[in-house]
This record gives C-alpha cells, structure tokens and sequence, in this order.
C-alpha cells in the first residue's frame, strides 16, 4: 500500500479523509481531541510538503440531512489550535463555491469541509457524489481508520476519480499495529477480550485462536461460555443461542493448543441501574452465580490469575473491558487488567479500539501501552481479517 511518503503532492490540492468523528460536550465543544490528535502527523507532513489540504470527516449520523448539531466547525476551531495555524472552515462539503474557495488556496494551507453525511449520497457511496468530492483535488489520502470499514464517497468511492490514492500516517500505524504486530507476534501472545456479547466477539476470536498462544475471556461474555461449561450464572448477561458457538471456540482452542481462560471468580449483584450508574448490594462468588444475582465484573482470583498471564506475554492485545467499568463497583477488574498491561514494559501492548480506549484513558495508563487503535468498529473488522473497504481502494 502506497503512502503520502510515495508521492510528491506538493502544490497539488489533497482531499484527506480524516475520522473527526469526536465526542462533543453540552455546550457543543469538542470533548475529547485523540482522534484529532492522531491526524497531526499527516496533517503536519502534508502542511511541510506545501499541500494544499482539504480534510473531510462526519460527525456523528446525522442521516442525509443538514444540522447545526452536527456541524463541524467546533473540529476546525481545536486542529486550529492544534496545528498553530488557522482552519478555514467550509460550511459546504461540495458545489461551485467550495470548489472556487480550495482553488485559491495557498500551499500549505488547510481547509475542513462541513460534515459530508449532510449529504445522503455519502453513505449510499453515489457515484455522482463522490465525483463531486473530487472535483475539489488532484489527490486522495486516507487516514480516517475509523471509518475505513465504510465502504461510502468519501473512504471509497472517490478514489475511482483520483490519482493518486495513498494512505497517511496514521492508517499506516494502525496496519503496523492490528496487522502485522498480532499476524507475527513475539510470543507469548495473549489476546484479552471482553464486552458485552459473544456474537460481536465470534469473528475475532475465531481468527485469533490462529494466532495467539493465550485468550482470556471476560466482561459478560464469558458468561455465556461459562454457562456452555455447564456453570451456574444467576441472572448474568448471556446469549443462550450462541451455546454452540462457544463450544465450537473451545473445541477450537484445544486444537490449536491456544490456552482459553475464563473468569473463576465474577463480583454480581441484585440490582443494576445503568441509567443512575449504580448496584445493589455486590457478593463474590466463585464459578456459579446463584439466581437473583448478576455478574458484573471478574473477581480477585480471576485479576490475580489475568495477570500472572500479561506479565508473562510478550505481545498483548485488549479488546474489550472485564466487566461494567462505567460503575465504580464493577470497575476494578478492567482497571486491574489495564495496569498488569501498563507494567509489563517487555511486551507490545496494543489496546484495540471502542470501549477499551476509554476504559484504559479512564485507568490513567493510557500513555503506558504501545498502541491505541483510534478504530472501533474498523478495528473489530480488520482483527477478524476482513479487508476495509477504505483501504482496498488505496494504490499498491
Ligand atoms: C466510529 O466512530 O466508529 C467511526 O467514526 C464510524 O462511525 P459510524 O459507525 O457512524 O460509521
């Protein structure tokens, strides 16, 4: 796959597609900069190469329609600040106007088109549209991971009317990282998933359990592997019609000699209130959860027995949180989990996307780990070694 470091774009207008797809805050502020923040390095190379840069991002889903809410403009106010040097903010994303606007453009300037999922026509990939996105360049760069499992206008259709179509930096790392890092690790290789369901898991595990030398299950999910075992899980989260599914994972894992490892302790409760983040009363129990009671978190042999396997890895990937880590009693066993990574200062630590990232800046470790996936659903899909659309379109 070619790079921005393949091509001279200097003077030539790009079309960047980033993934500013950032949480907002009440008073319509940008909450949190990381993805932001992870599209500096391209952002600052194309700045020296004396580009002329068009980002383009969604925001949210706002469904084909314009609205204020959705705007991009608060994004363009904090890479402003980021980049010490001024974003000119488009209120458009195509048209005349915008397309005369990124033609004045000096190099080394930066522009930001307003959210293109105003536009239905991005999400249905129309190929009318994205020949409109790129009626405003002479190249195509993607760096938005986020939204490379997208196949829309701006991650995919457009590169059948650019070129060239390359990569940025940070599609590169997160390739580097969920790609080669896990497909050759230093072994031992311990992969740690956890989250809710087992069915948003399956793919992953399964592709894997042909690559790593140990799995721990945990969050809710492993209540549904326990239960397959013959366990006792109270009124635990679980999917009953994916009983099968478990056993064909552990059927698999004897097979290729993968260690699989579940929780042997679980903290549950009578009562969980998601809304007002509160429990009931928590009890530990060990393998069986007795009736009336819901397992919310590993327990402290689990924690104990977890991390005896970090420390002893040499390349560690995390997917998912142990248990309902919003709440402070279900808490600990994730942030447990992301501590024993955070010391083990040996291995490759790669933290995989989605609730994992917050539960890990949530830890206070985030700078303690290797890699932090900026994709969620992205990151999820290409672990289970589909090919992303957005990146399939880039020149080889
Ligand atoms: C994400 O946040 O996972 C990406 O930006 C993709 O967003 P989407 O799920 O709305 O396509």
């Amino acid at each position: 796959m070619k790079t921005i470091r393949d091509v001279n774009l200097e003077g030539k207008r790009v079309f960047v597609r980033v993934d500013f797809n950032v949480p907002l805050d009440e008073h319509g502020q940008v909450s949190d900069m990381t993805r932001i923040t992870a599209a500096l390095p391209t952002i600052n190379y194309l700045i020296q190469q004396k580009a002329k840069i068009i980002l383009a991002s969604h925001l949210g889903r706002p469904d084909g329609t314009k609205n204020e809410k959705y705007s991009l403009a608060p994004v363009a106010k904090g890479l402003s600040e980021l980049l010490k040097q001024p974003v000119l903010f488009l209120t458009d994303c195509i048209g005349e106007k915008i397309i005369s606007t990124v033609n004045k453009l000096a190099n080394s300037e930066v522009a930001l088109l307003e959210n293109v999922r105003f536009y239905a026509e991005e999400t249905d990939n129309d190929e009318k549209f994205s020949q409109e996105l790129a009626k405003l360049a002479d190249a195509y760069v993607n760096d938005a991971f986020g939204t490379a499992h997208r196949a829309h206008s701006s991650t995919a259709g457009i590169a059948k009317f650019l070129s060239p179509c390359v990569a940025g930096f940070l599609i590169e790392r997160e390739l580097e990282f969920l790609g080669k890092k896990t497909a050759n690790p230093e072994h031992p290789f311990t992969v740690i998933l956890g989250g809710a369901k087992v069915s948003d898991k399956i793919s992953v595990i399964d592709a894997l359990l042909d690559k790593a030398d140990n799995m721990i299950i945990g969050g809710a999910m492993a209540y549904t592997f326990l239960l397959a075992q013959g366990h006792k899980i109270g009124n635990s989260l679980v999917e009953s019609d994916k009983i099968d599914t478990a056993l064909a994972a552990i059927k698999k894992a004897k097979e290729k000699n993968v260690q699989l490892v579940f929780p042997v302790d679980s903290v549950a409760t009578d009562h969980i209130d998601f809304a007002n983040r509160t429990v009931g009363t928590t009890q530990i129990f060990g393998l069986d959860i007795p009736d009336g009671m819901s397992g919310i978190d590993i327990g402290p042999k689990s924690v104990e027995q977890f991390s005896e396997i970090v420390r002893q890895s040499k390349t560690i990937l995390l997917n998912g949180p142990m248990g309902i880590f919003e709440i402070k009693e279900s808490a600990k066993g994730t942030f447990a989990i992301a501590e024993a990574i955070a010391q083990n200062r040996e291995a490759i630590s790669i933290i995989g996307g989605g609730d994992s990232v917050k539960a890990i800046n949530k830890s206070g470790h985030s700078e303690d780990v290797t890699f932090i996936s900026t994709g969620g659903g992205a990151s999820l899909e290409f672990l289970e070694g589909k090919t992303l659309p957005g990146i399939a379109v880039l020149d080889q």
